[in-house]
């Protein structure tokens, strides 16, 4: 059986499946292994992000993508791609979120709840959840340690699949971190002119007490599928990379007779 490019890149979270309470009874485990094996949830999307409102300062974001930088998700301008677009003086270049659902390993959570991760790296290949920070409301990634304690799910999409929901509805908003200044030299966002971080308006009143009067727009967050060629790509890249680990491998078992025909000799000369 091919192993899922998810589950690969996944390494150390493959969470699948799925041993619960018996008190969750038989049909709650049916569907969750039904789930676990859908590899439609682990198709790798990006995040577009869309926005109505009409305000002027809205169409920074509108047409925009998420990316993952400085631990937080934020909204920037992309280009065709759709990737985001040239910022030639960053380093590491913005990484563009690119992630898939998955059911988040934690037994105290009871039914467990569907995860989300994304890549945060493409070489090496690394995977982090996604969660909101249950103080600030800050959509944030991090492994599992950092997100174990926040809100980690349930993620989901909508009806028709196009776009990110997260508890049942779609409460995604951006925040202008930068309340209106140009730049910010006293933080690291700040000095690479990062604006619109994504939030999650948890309680549903415009982020009452987190705001603090800086702009605020809702927005979508469209589901963009990776092409197939793009997966076979990344595919490709993560075997190139496991027959290396499996060379390897290789080269401790030719190591060992070599070792154990020396130990022969060794008890020969000794007789
Ligand atoms: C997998 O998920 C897709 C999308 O929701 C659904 O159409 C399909 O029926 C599911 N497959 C299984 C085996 O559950
Ligand atoms: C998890 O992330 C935290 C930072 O949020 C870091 O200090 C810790 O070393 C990481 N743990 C692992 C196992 O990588």
């Amino acid at each position: 059986m091919a192993l899922p490019l998810g589950l690969f890149l996944g390494g150390c979270i493959v969470a699948i499946p799925v041993v619960t309470g018996v008190a969750e009874g038989v049909e709650h485990q049916k569907k969750q292994n039904a789930e676990a094996a859908n590899e439609t949830r682990m198709t790798k999307f990006n995040a577009l992000v869309s926005c109505e409102s009409k305000d002027e300062l809205a169409d920074e974001v509108e047409n925009g993508i998420v990316v993952l930088r400085h631990g937080k998700a934020w909204v920037v301008p992309r280009d065709d791609g759709p990737k985001p677009a040239p910022a030639p003086k960053l380093d590491p270049p913005l990484h563009a979120f690119a992630g898939f659902y998955i059911q988040y390993p934690d037994e105290e959570r009871s039914p467990p709840e569907r995860g989300l991760v994304s890549t945060i790296s493409d070489d090496p290949p690394m995977l982090n959840w996604l969660y909101v920070d249950r103080q600030t409301y800050e959509i944030k990634y991090g492994n599992r340690s950092a997100s174990i304690s926040q809100i980690v799910g349930e993620w989901d999409w909508t009806q028709d699949e196009s776009a990110l929901m997260l508890n049942g509805w779609e409460g995604f908003v951006v925040i202008d971190e930068l309340d209106g200044a140009e730049e910010d030299d006293s933080t690291e966002y700040g000095r690479e002119g990062l604006r619109w971080a994504l939030y999650y308006d948890i309680e549903d009143n415009g982020l009452k007490g987190k705001r603090k009067g800086r702009d605020m727009f809702e927005v979508t967050l469209q589901r963009h599928l990776q092409s197939e060629e793009d997966q076979l790509k990344q595919l490709e890249e993560a075997n190139k990379k496991m027959q290396v680990a499996t060379r390897g491998g290789l080269k401790t078992q030719f190591t060992a007779p070599a070792r154990e025909q020396q130990r022969k000799s060794e008890q020969a000369n000794q007789h």
